[in-house]
């Protein structure tokens, strides 16, 4: 065991996402994004098919997200009240770096396309681990946006779809945290089938 593990638990133990919402900036740095990046890279992919990938949305393209979200909201729902296409705009323009983690497993692989997906999965908890240990707040988010088509479309290629919006910022206040599992409840023993 390393020397220094018991601050990495004590890390982990602690670690909580804020809510993207709620983030303010500054945004990482590009040096700051491209080693949270690599960590997120360093996941387990069986098969090494890196069926996953990363668009980064900069700042000065909020406004076209915002211009896609408003359109995408409108072919989702033609009624939407205006409060919701507020809150799309919102979205589009919260504080921090957005990254857009895209699933994209390779089809018709003997690797099931499950087990790339969880591997995707790997991908975007390393990016909120590296986030966190470099002194940054992050947020996973879908919501109706990460399912619609048109913006599934401007984001991924055929067979791909959209994992999550995260968002990389700052907590304006103090982060609460969550109930979390007990572990008694989500951890029991093997009770073999009786043949
Ligand atoms: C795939 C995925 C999608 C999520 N989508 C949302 C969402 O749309 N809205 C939301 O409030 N939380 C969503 N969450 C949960 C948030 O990420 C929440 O902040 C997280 O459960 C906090 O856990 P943590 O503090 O252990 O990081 C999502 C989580 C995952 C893994």
């Amino acid at each position: 065991m390393l020397n220094d593990c018991s601050s990495i638990l004590s890390f982990l133990e602690t670690r909580r996402s804020g809510k993207p919402r709620e983030l303010v900036g500054p945004s990482p740095t590009p040096d700051e994004m491209q080693r949270m990046l690599t960590i997120a890279a360093r996941v387990p992919d069986h098969g090494k098919l890196t069926p996953w990938r990363f668009v980064l949305v900069g700042d000065d393209q909020r406004d076209d997200l915002a211009r896609l979200l408003d359109r995408a909201l409108a072919a989702e729902d033609p009624g939407a009240a205006p409060a919701i296409h507020e809150k799309a705009d919102e979205f589009a323009h919260y504080a921090g770096q957005l990254v857009v983690l895209v699933s994209a497993p390779v089809e018709a692989h003997k690797i099931p396309v499950w087990e790339q997906q969880l591997s995707c999965g790997t991908a975007g908890m390393n990016l909120l681990t590296a986030a966190h240990a470099l002194g940054f707040v992050a947020g996973w988010v879908t919501g109706w946006q990460a399912y619609s088509p048109l913006v599934n479309a401007a984001f991924c290629s055929p067979g791909e779809r959209i994992a999550g919006f995260i968002f990389i910022g700052h907590p304006a206040r103090e982060l609460e945290d969550r109930p979390r599992p007990e572990v008694a409840d989500v951890a029991k023993p093997w009770q073999p089938p009786q043949f």
